[in-house]
């Protein structure tokens, strides 16, 4: 591989800079993949297919210095391919057709498998993975059983989980048999991926964050254990690392770093020199500048980014991203500033061998 710096940050080994790429890097900031996704005629349209996924993939990498490619997807394909009937409504993000409001609806769910109902997801990492051509490495994703079961339950996006808490609270045996599913369901995806061409995986788990601490543990992070547990750990002689980002999770730091993953997604309300200094030992950490940051002009981007850097610190065992996913409002040459400033600055804080 030319530029396998992601993977060696991830691994905490040395690298001649601090590694980056950017959550949802491939997306409505960037007006050739507001131009794809015309031409496909929605975004599940572009998602499901193989040629466009791996089109749009590529385009940030055509533009920015990134040292890694994600996988063009998204979380929700799992229930989709459960037969809830994913949508999209315009201006109010994902929905489902078929909601799960019955227990017989929650007890019948199957694990897809990723070779028949994902099939074109694998298409997309075999096709991403040719086309990058060893340039930097590939990431593929899945969301966490509980945050897909948010969106399971709750039949759409959610401002307080009203539903599936009250489901935690008052029938947590099925709460936990279709944590069980998804956990089966997200493991076999991953490994799929991996088995495709994903050369690390990263578990998004967007809505953990609004549990409280006993029930993050029970609910979330228990099923993220198991998944890591159960990941293919090398392919073709390399590791192939996991990345787990609770967003919301700063807290639980310690306990997230204990499930044998090998690194930690840390939204940007951390201070990531104090997240090193409690974890660092045992995972590497990937993050975490504020996304509205981007808002700002060149120079302040550019002085924000050496704020992380300079609290990281030293050594290796940093990729840097964003604490969140960048707006569709950003103004695409302010994410070129970020990039262009994470290698200009961070070189002092790796030795010269
Ligand atoms: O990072 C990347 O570039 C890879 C692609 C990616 C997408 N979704 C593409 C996408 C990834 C990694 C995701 C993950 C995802 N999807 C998460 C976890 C990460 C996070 O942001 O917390 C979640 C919660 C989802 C569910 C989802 N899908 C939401 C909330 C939305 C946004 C709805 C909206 O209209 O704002 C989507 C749609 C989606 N997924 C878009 C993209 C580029 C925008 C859809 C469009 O083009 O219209």
């Amino acid at each position: 591989m030319k530029n396998d710096t992601f993977l060696r940050a991830l691994l905490r080994q040395p690298t001649p800079y601090t590694p980056v790429w950017i959550m949802r890097q491939a997306g409505r900031y960037l007006p050739e993949y507001n131009e794809t996704r015309r031409r496909a005629g929605s975004f599940l349209d572009l998602a499901k297919n193989p040629d466009y996924a791996t089109e749009v993939t590529l385009q940030p990498l055509a533009r920015f210095n990134l040292d890694a490619a994600i996988l063009f997807s998204d979380i929700l394909t799992i229930p989709d391919a459960m037969g809830l009937g994913l949508y999209f409504a315009e201006g109010e993000g994902p929905k489902f057709e078929r909601p799960l409001r019955e227990e017989w609806e929650i007890r019948n769910l199957g694990v897809p498998d990723p070779a028949e109902h994902l099939r074109y997801v694998l298409d997309a990492v075999a096709q991403i993975r040719r086309s990058l051509n060893g340039e930097v490495p590939l990431i593929g994703f899945s969301g966490s059983p509980y945050t897909l079961a948010c969106y399971m339950v709750e039949g759409g996006a959610s401002s307080d989980f009203r539903t599936i808490k009250t489901m935690l609270y008052d029938r947590p045996d099925l709460l936990h048999h279709l944590l069980q599913v998804n956990a089966n369901a997200v493991t076999a995806y991953l490994n799929a991926q991996i088995e495709a061409g994903a050369q690390a995986v990263m578990i998004f788990d967007t809505w953990g964050g609004s549990l409280s601490a006993a029930a993050y543990r029970e609910f979330s992070l228990d099923y993220l254990q198991r998944i890591v547990a159960g990941l293919i750990r090398e392919r073709d002689g390399q590791r192939v690392p996991s990345i787990v980002f609770t967003k919301g999770g700063g807290l639980w730091l310690e306990d997230i770093a204990a499930i044998g993953c090998d690194a930690l997604g840390l939204d940007w309300t951390c201070d990531i020199g104090v997240a090193r200094a409690r974890v660092g030992g045992k995972v590497a950490l990937q993050g975490n500048l504020d996304p509205m940051t981007l808002f700002s002009q060149p120079d302040s981007i550019r002085e924000q980014v050496g704020r992380v850097l300079a609290s990281y610190g030293e050594g290796s065992g940093h990729v840097f991203n964003l604490g969140h996913g960048v707006s569709q409002f950003t103004p695409p040459a302010h994410v070129g500033a970020l990039v262009d400033a994470v290698h200009e600055l961070s070189a002092r804080y790796h030795a010269t061998t």
